[in-house]
């Protein structure tokens, strides 16, 4: 990948992260990127003007009232000679002072002078995260058209588990990369995707669910909406945040998740991730009660609607439809079968069997199966696959 005659300016905010910015700066030179960066008083506690200035060969800019600054570059001018504005790691704090349209230094001075498009990493606690100030200020962003890379999922160093750490170096380079050279593949498409598991209610408390998480489903969601696709994502209950920028919409039923996906058509792109319910049964209108002597309980299913084949064979088809198959056993002939069965282009296989730690884990282990053949791909993070699989999805854009 070539970046060679761009410039980045890179804004360091404060957090633990920070010293991931000297890797980001290392690949971004390797590519031929020029690199200058702005620390703000932040985030020089985490990492020194120094390191940044050797890695990215020029210098470092930190004071707004700086009057040697100010005569050799106005800050106007700093922020415009740039082709793209990152800022790496953006704590919740720089996002909210983004979000208000402040200037209260010489970064957000930099981020409200701008006219280059700007592209956040965000890192932070998962709770900061997840707080809906944080999440107002990101939906402010997006609308703005501030390009959102991360938080990924993991342990933090403040040992909490959850969404707040910096997204890896190479991805968020892969996104500046994106921004950087020439259309994204998928702008003007529409993709439509659902993820995560059903609830089918029994009585007014009680539900029949799986143990889908939404991981895989809402990474092809971020996976696609980062090519450029305006994405609509169709959710079943998760307890995962809704990706920035994505359009989200709830559902519980599979009956609900039909009637959302056909009203979201036309698409250009469908990828059914979600593990949508087969059955569902009556639901009672009150709480069934416990009798005493009641040894068992009985209910009848009838089948729910299978949504990829309705929109598989129905119209209007969108041209690419995606559907998914967690088998135990026989993966790839089940999954063969399936794909000639539902009408779909694609089938994503996978094998949930006990052991396998991939339904509700971090990881997935994928078969593509395709008219044309079979690819096996290797375990990767549930996020690889679904930016390998976005990227063979534009593929088919590509004219
Ligand atoms: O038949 P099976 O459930 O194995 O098929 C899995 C694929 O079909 C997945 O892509 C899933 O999202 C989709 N599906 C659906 N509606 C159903 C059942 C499955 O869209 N009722």
């Amino acid at each position: 990948m070539t970046l060679a005659s761009k410039r980045v300016l890179l804004i360091v905010s404060g957090g633990i992260a920070a010293y991931k910015a000297l890797e980001l700066v290392r690949l971004l030179r390797k590519s031929g990127c020029g690199v200058t960066c702005v620390l703000t008083e932040g985030g020089a506690h985490f990492v020194t003007p120094l390191s940044l200035q050797a890695l990215s060969e020029d210098r470092v800019y930190t004071e707004i009232f700086s009057l040697t600054d100010e005569s050799e570059m106005g800050h106007i001018q700093l922020s415009r000679a740039a082709d793209l504005v990152v800022v790496a790691p953006a704590s919740a704090d720089i996002l909210a002072k983004m979000a208000v349209g402040l200037a209260s230094d010489l970064a957000t001075t930099l981020l409200l002078a701008t006219d280059k498009a700007v592209l956040v990493a965000p890192a932070m606690n998962v709770r900061m995260w997840q707080h809906p100030a944080t999440v107002a200020n990101m939906a402010t962003l997006a609308s703005r058209g501030v390009t959102v890379v991360g938080p990924d999922e993991g342990t933090m160093a403040c040992n909490e588990y959850g969404f707040g750490r910096l997204a890896e170096p190479p991805a968020i380079l892969a996104a500046i990369a994106a921004l950087l050279i020439g259309p994204r593949p998928l702008a003007g498409r529409h993709a439509l995707v659902t993820s995560g598991p059903t609830h089918e209610p029994i009585d007014p408390v009680r539900y029949i669910a799986n143990r889908s998480s939404g991981r895989q489903g809402h990474a092809i969601a971020v996976a696609l909406q980062a090519l450029g696709a305006s994405v609509t994502l169709v959710s079943g209950p998760v307890s995962l945040p809704d990706p920035a920028g994505v359009r989200t919409i709830h559902v519980e039923t599979a009956a609900e998740m039909l009637a959302v996906c056909t009203a979201a058509l036309p698409a250009d792109i469908a990828v059914f991730a979600a593990a949508v319910a087969d059955w569902r049964t009556e639901a009672a209108a009150q709480k069934l009660k416990k009798m005493p002597g009641m040894d068992t309980l009985s209910l009848s299913f009838v089948q729910n609607p299978d949504i990829l084949a309705t929109i598989s064979q129905g119209q209007p088809r969108p041209q690419l439809v995606v559907g998914f198959a967690a088998e135990t056993q026989d993966v790839i002939a089940h999954a063969t079968e399936k794909r000639r069965r539902k009408g779909c282009d694609w089938i994503v296989a996978n094998d949930v069997g006990a052991g396998a730690d991939i339904m509700g884990g971090l990881e997935n282990e994928v078969h593509l199966v395709t008219e044309q053949g079979v690819e096996s791909w290797p375990r990767l993070p549930k996020d690889a696959v679904a930016t390998r699989l976005a990227a063979r999805m534009a593929a088919v854009f590509a004219s």
